[in-house]
């Protein structure tokens, strides 16, 4: 009788469940998804964890890479846009990636929206920096210029700004925040993250998250992506997707805890796996990453994405799995929800479920996920975009000024004798060479070139900044690959005649420049010093004995040892987006007073990685033979134009219990002439520890915006969240001792007022 009457509750259930319209926008998401679920075939789930490249990639594709089976550039052999139409016309695609223009966007949704159930199309892409994979989008720093910035307001801003140009093309998805840890400057990918530090990286990274996010209820949201689980910024000698060996202790304490805080503080709606094998296991098959971390441990309820093709490079690349459709068997069943993309899956997971090796519960699971973000974004209820109202949020003055704004607080002077500011009055002829003086590399990596007008180059910011100038322009081309002894000589003759040179120098990571590229994804280097002949060219031009200043522009660190040696002055502007030449001229003719403070440590050179300033303090037993255990630059190091002094180091108590706050209080004095912003660092140290840790952690910064000569008393709160560690059976706990806090303007000793407090 009990068991009739649960039955009949069930069967009740399920019918008032399918009563509800998914289409109903008053119902609520949990219900649409099941009503929506309830009616769909075992093709049409599997074809929304489905991807694929967006119509107009793949009609280009066909040219260039049908001739070898490009499948890994997104050409899918025997397939071309018509059939991709068919496809989502039925119902058989979930997502496309890389589609460039909203009205290839609003074609597909079209189509997908004729399907039988008329389930919304969700594009991804990866804005990473601003939507400039796109044309005519606003494209703001690169990630790892930002963190210099340490402002997560700004970060948030860019985030939101960048879901606004995306819904204006209908794309819903960013591959972003990228969340890796950087310890290793060789890896190309370093300029998308947000350095070295796991505090940094993940408040910057949860600021992101928040700003794409929004309240994820509708139009102006977009999903975030956080990625890439997990350490591939650690491999093996620093190449992209080779494999990581680090030990389980270093993945929860460096690497993991920005996704942590992704998930458990942003609420990130998705994930992305690592293209690397982590212990010896892919990540595309670690249920240890996906399912015991992400989900149990840490709660995540979004969905799992494969990074590009990485699911079938189980069975080609790790040779894990035995075939492709085994690959794709172990990635589903290890928790995985979305394939990053292509033609197979769909027939070949199909067979997986009808064969009984697959349950449909897994496949209802990965489902229900995609379907759940699909319905928050609002897709059922505005599947298109109006094109022509987009176009005015899409690089709007707001959105241009931003631009401007974070490519100036991110820029980092490193050296500076005094040259600068530069004097206008002084420098009357000015030589201005380099590969990156006029191109559009200072968009980065992940950026397309963009309409010329919109866009400033570091000659144009000076020609504006100071017109009665004459810049002598000697181009270099547009990558080191390219560069010629004659035009380096060409310079160097030049520079003889001038009253000041400025060499911008660094490396070439637009995404579009393919064979040309040093930096960016893919583009790792077994050097970190100024690329080929731009060594030459620095020397050559500064042996004209006329003041020469160096600027970079790269998306990692450059071990630049002897032009800090020799050179007046050297900037560091990364990769400061579209309006990064107006920034680097104002920072150079002293418009804006340089703020930033680096992210990541610049070794001297390569030999000496890994660096980082949060190691060990064994690293240092012995000295090395052939140089300093010095880094170049310290992570936390920028100059500024004026000077700051740090006084009255001061903790609200000498003792507390593991479950307590304390203060930590400190003045900071412009002792300068000039108005700016100081970041102040906060680094703690647990003195003695049962298990060997870091001689410094950062645990709190602030942006003090002060007038010259004004102080300010600013406060850090610490929590016994700032305090813990994983012990000896990684338990998170406070232990009991000293522990030391150190306040400053760097993680340079020097730079640092000590103060100690107990924890009983
Ligand atoms: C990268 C990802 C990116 C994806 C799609 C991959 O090669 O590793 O970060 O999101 O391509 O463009």
């Amino acid at each position: 009788m009990k068991k009739l009457a649960l039955l009949a509750v069930a069967v009740l259930a399920v019918v008032s469940c399918c009563k509800v319209d998914y289409k109903d926008p008053n119902a609520s998401v949990e219900k649409r998804v099941e009503a929506l679920l309830s009616q769909m075939t075992l093709e049409e789930k599997v074809g929304q964890m489905n991807q694929f490249c967006g119509i107009v990639h793949v009609s280009n594709m066909d040219k260039k890479a049908q001739a070898d089976n490009q499948d890994a550039q997104g050409y899918y052999p025997g397939i071309n846009a018509d059939t991709l139409r068919k496809w989502t016309k039925q119902g058989l695609i979930g997502s496309y990636l890389h589609v460039l223009t909203a009205e290839e966007a609003n074609e597909l949704q079209a189509l997908a929206m004729q399907s039988r159930l008329g389930i919304p199309l969700i594009f991804g892409i990866d804005a990473i920096h601003g939507n400039c994979l796109a044309p005519d989008n606003t494209a703001y720093p690169t990630s790892i210029g930002l963190a210099c910035s340490f402002d997560t307001e700004m970060a948030y801003k860019i985030a939101r700004q960048t879901a606004l140009e995306m819904r204006a093309m209908n794309m819903h998805w960013t591959f972003n925040p990228n969340i890796d840890v950087a310890r290793d400057a060789r890896w190309g990918r370093v300029g998308e993250t947000f350095g070295e530090d796991p505090y940094l990286v993940g408040a910057m990274g949860l600021a992101s998250v928040n700003g794409y996010q929004g309240d994820m209820q509708g139009g102006d949201d977009v999903l975030a992506c956080a990625k890439h689980l997990i350490a591939g910024s650690q491999s093996i000698n620093g190449g992209n997707s080779v494999p990581t060996d680090v030990s389980e202790r270093t993945l929860y304490e460096v690497f993991l805890p920005p996704y942590e805080l992704a998930i458990c503080e942003g609420k990130v709606g998705s994930l992305m796996m690592a293209h690397n094998e982590i212990n010896g296991v892919p990540c595309h098959s670690s249920k240890w990453l996906m399912e015991d971390v992400m989900r149990k441990d840490y709660g995540f309820d979004g969905f799992v994405v494969s990074d590009w093709m990485d699911i079938e490079r189980l069975h080609s690349r790790h040779e894990t799995a035995e075939s492709r459709k085994e690959a794709f068997y172990q990635s589903i069943m290890a928790g995985m929800d979305m394939h990053m993309h292509g033609i197979y899956w769909n027939e070949e997971v199909v067979e997986l479920v009808k064969e009984g090796r697959i349950p449909m519960s897994r496949i209802d699971e990965s489902v229900r996920r995609i379907l759940t973000a699909k319905f928050r974004l609002g897709l059922f209820e505005n599947p298109y975009c109006d094109i022509e109202e987009g176009k005015k949020v899409r690089m709007c003055e707001e959105h241009r000024a931003t631009a401007l704004e974070a490519a100036e607080n991110s820029i980092v002077l490193l050296k500076n004798d005094g040259i600068l500011p530069l004097d206008v009055k002084k420098y009357k002829r000015v030589l201005v060479t380099g590969i990156n003086a006029d191109d559009q590399n200072i968009m980065g990596d992940w950026s397309a070139p963009q309409q010329p007008e919109n866009i400033t180059t570091i000659l144009e910011g000076l020609c504006e900044m100071a017109p009665n100038t004459n810049f002598v322009f000697v181009d270099q081309g547009d990558s080191p690959k390219k560069m010629k002894q004659e035009n380096v000589d060409k310079a160097a003759r030049l520079a003889r005649t001038t009253d000041l040179n400025i060499v911008v120098a660094g490396e070439t990571s637009l995404r579009v420049r393919k064979g040309i590229k040093t930096c960016g994804e893919n583009q790792d280097r077994a050097t970190i010093d100024l690329f080929g002949l731009q060594k030459d060219l620095v020397r050559k031009v500064a042996a004209s004995g006329k003041p020469t200043i160096l600027i970079i522009v790269a998306g990692r660190p450059q071990a630049v040892v002897w032009e800090h040696e020799n050179l007046p002055a050297i900037v560091c502007a990364w990769e400061p987006g579209m309006y990064g030449g107006k920034a680097v001229a104002k920072i150079l003719y002293g418009e804006v007073n340089p703020s930033a403070k680096l992210a990541i440590t610049v070794p001297r050179h390569e030999g000496q990685i890994q660096m980082y300033y949060n190691h060990k303090k064994s690293i240092k037993r012995y000295r090395l033979v052939d140089m300093s255990t010095k880094p170049l630059y310290h992570f936390g190091y920028g100059l500024s134009y004026t000077t700051y002094e740090y006084s009255d180091l001061q903790l609200s108590k000498s003792e507390i219990s593991t479950d307590e706050n304390i203060e930590a209080s400190v003045t900071i004095k412009n002792t300068g002439k000039r108005d700016g912003v100081e970041i102040a660092q906060l680094y703690i140290k647990d003195c003695i520890s049962s298990v060997t840790r870091p001689v410094m952690e950062l645990k709190g910064f602030e942006r003090v915006a002060l007038k010259a000569g004004e102080s300010k008393r600013i406060t850090f709160t610490l929590t016994p969240k700032h305090l813990e560690y994983y012990d000896l059976d990684m338990n998170r706990i406070v232990e009991p001792g000293t522990f030391k806090v150190m306040v400053g303007g760097s993680s340079r000793k020097k730079d640092l007022l000590t103060a100690e407090f107990v924890v009983k």
